[in-house]
């Protein structure tokens, strides 16, 4: 069998940079459970038996450079690729592709960025190469189908389809859909359009079965979220805090909370639901932290209530506050006795004087 020892990670796009976090770090390098998200992706892949990495971005490699370097600390060799104008996900891979040394047969695993998931990374190439595939998919199943494109299988795994988002019951013809991993025959790579943005899935992988490649689905049902949104990240953090999302990057042991070196916990504090406390973090006496990351340096003052909510770098939390749900930007200020729910984003520096909000449901 020929082991994938070749990946590109997509991570760029024109939602990455700031949004929708509000914290100034771009996406990938927002820690969950501890460390950037995307060391949880590059020790998988490692794990996995991938030795090259190629880091596809759409904005500054400066950004992930200086922490990844040449991945040597990681056991991999990373290189990074910058698109002058973000190129799409197809595009990147194309873009990407110069850097491979795989053969024209050989399998390059590509991962979507913003995607945390337990896939069996070696099932999927396994799969890939008995089947003679093509290109091979990771699919999973979701429970509510329609916020996504669905990808339909034959009795022998094969894609049949790739259907855009449901509108009606009847278009709804299954629960699969792309789970953002795949592997590509390395010459298939070298037939998507050079310099100009291209959508795998609007326009790869639907391009590719008319012209009657085999695509390969593999459903794999384990843990797997798409952390697009603010609160899909903080509950990915948990999850890998919790060990439900399984990474070998996650610092020390799984459990109910990881509190990191060199920050002050209140010995009366409550903090659980696989809640990070950041280096250098200051938790006062009575706080409760259920489900939340709160970064490198912020400070969350006694009696406050921190529940599912991102907390940024150096950000204050006043007294008796109440977050749920919340995002904090770096650096932002809130004072004591702020009720803030249920989707709020305060800006990164933003100063929030005591007793200014909160919350009604005007019951
Ligand atoms: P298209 O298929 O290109 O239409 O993108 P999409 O909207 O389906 O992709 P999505 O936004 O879900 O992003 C999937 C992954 O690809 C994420 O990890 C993104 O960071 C990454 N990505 C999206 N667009 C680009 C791009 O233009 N360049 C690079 N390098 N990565 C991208």
């Amino acid at each position: 069998m020929t082991e994938a020892k070749e990946a590109i990670l997509l991570v760029g796009g024109k939602g990455t940079r700031l949004r929708p976090l509000t914290v100034h770090t771009p996406k990938p390098m927002v820690p969950a459970a501890g460390v950037p998200f995307l060391s949880h992706q590059l020790a998988r892949a490692r794990a996995a038996g991938v030795e090259h990495i190629v880091l596809a971005t759409s904005y500054l490699a400066e950004v992930f450079e200086p922490y990844f370097g040449d991945g040597s600390g990681l056991g991999l060799h990373i290189e990074y690729v910058t698109e002058l104008e973000p190129l799409g996900t197809g595009g990147a891979i194309r873009n990407a592709a110069s850097r491979l040394t795989a053969a024209p047969d050989e399998p390059v695993l590509v991962f979507n960025g913003d995607i945390l998931t337990g896939l069996d990374i070696r099932a999927l190439a396994a799969t890939h190469t008995a089947s003679g595939a093509d290109v091979s998919l990771h699919l999973t199943r979701v429970e509510d189908p329609r916020a996504f494109g669905l990808v339909p299988t034959d009795g022998d795994g094969r894609v049949t389809a790739f259907l855009e988002k449901p509108e009606t019951p009847e278009q709804i013809v299954t629960d699969q859909i792309n789970a953002g991993a795949y592997v590509f025959r390395r010459s298939v790579i070298d037939t998507v359009p050079a310099g100009r943005p291209v959508s795998v899935e609007r326009e790869t992988f639907p391009g590719l079965l008319t012209a009657g490649a085999h695509l390969q689905g593999m459903v794999d049902s384990t843990y797997w979220l798409d952390l697009g949104t603010p609160q899909a990240f903080v509950r990915g953090s948990a999850d890998l805090v919790l060990g439900r999302a399984p990474s070998p990057a996650v610092p020390g042991r799984c459990g109910d909370r990881l509190v990191l070196p060199d920050a002050s916990v209140a010995p009366d504090a409550k903090i659980g639901g696989g809640s990070v406390i950041g280096e250098g973090a200051l938790v006062g006496a009575g706080a409760r932290i259920d489900g939340s990351a709160i970064l490198a340096g912020a400070v969350v003052g006694p009696g406050a209530v921190i529940e599912d909510s991102l907390v940024g770098a150096g950000a204050r939390i006043g007294e008796r506050t109440v977050l749920s749900g919340a995002v904090v930007g770096d650096g932002a200020r809130i004072g004591a006795d702020n009720e803030l729910r249920d989707g709020i984003r305060v800006w990164c520096g933003a100063v929030l004087p005591d007793g200014a909000v909160r919350f009604s449901s005007d019951q």
